[in-house]
């Protein structure tokens, strides 16, 4: 039976293409793919697709995709319906709590805004810190919010530190560890069970070889 494998495009992209080369995956198309976005696999019987990651965790839920590789970072804003079965080990970074150092806003009495990319998550954090917090939902160049007098702090990501170093911000907190999940469309997992089994375990495999290497 053929399956179809939903890829985050962007940052996760060229690690997971990767990947699936390593594991002997056609992935030709992908690696030269121009403005396309549906590939076929040269090897087996499968189809990729590149989504946004958000994207990603939908056409899984709806089955149009029956996996798909995704952060860890979309899984845990949103969408439910789909089982995660492999932790890649790439595209690592953290959901990090950042801001100007002089705006301390674990001292700050009463309430705090917050600016985010994330508002579920940068939500339940202050809330568990039994904060009194506003979340300013932001869609992108999130460091620049608290810089302007948008908010007092920010919940992002951090890969490297770069951007935040460049923008005079500093980490106050880590909320979590990030990095690209596979999931499972629920009945793709029963129906085409063998099928999809073949490409956790080829990808597992790759997981340990790269973890031995480095
Ligand atoms: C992400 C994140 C930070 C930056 C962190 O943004 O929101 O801004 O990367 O990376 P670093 O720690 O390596 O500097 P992205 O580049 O995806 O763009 P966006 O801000 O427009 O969403």
């Amino acid at each position: 039976m053929s399956i179809s494998i939903a890829l985050t495009k962007g940052r996760l992209e060229k690690q997971t293409v990767s990947m699936l080369e390593q594991c002997g995956y056609g992935v030709e198309a992908l690696k030269n793919k121009g403005r396309a976005l549906v590939f076929p696999d040269s090897v087996y019987d499968i189809s990729y697709f590149l989504v946004k990651s958000n994207d990603c965790i939908t056409y899984v839920e709806h089955g149009v995709a029956d996996i798909g590789v995704v952060g860890k970072d979309t899984l845990i804003e949103g969408g439910q319906d789909y089982y995660e079965l492999l932790d890649l080990e790439i595209g690592k970074c953290k959901f990090i709590v950042a801001s100007l150092p002089e705006n301390e806003i674990f001292n700050k009495v009463g309430h705090i805004k917050i600016g985010t990319k994330y508002p579920t998550v940068a939500k339940n954090y202050f809330l568990s810190k039994g904060m009194d917090v506003e979340i300013i939902k932001i869609d992108g160049s999130v460091e620049l919010a608290p810089i302007l007098g948008l908010c007092d702090g920010i919940v992002d990501i951090m890969e490297t530190g770069t951007t935040l170093k460049e923008n005079g911000l500093v980490v106050l907190d880590t909320v979590c560890d990030i990095s690209a999940r596979v999931i499972v469309n629920k009945a793709s997992y029963k129906l085409k069970r063998k099928e999809i089994m073949k490409v956790i375990t080829d990808l597992e495999r790759m997981v340990k070889e790269n973890a031995s290497n480095n």
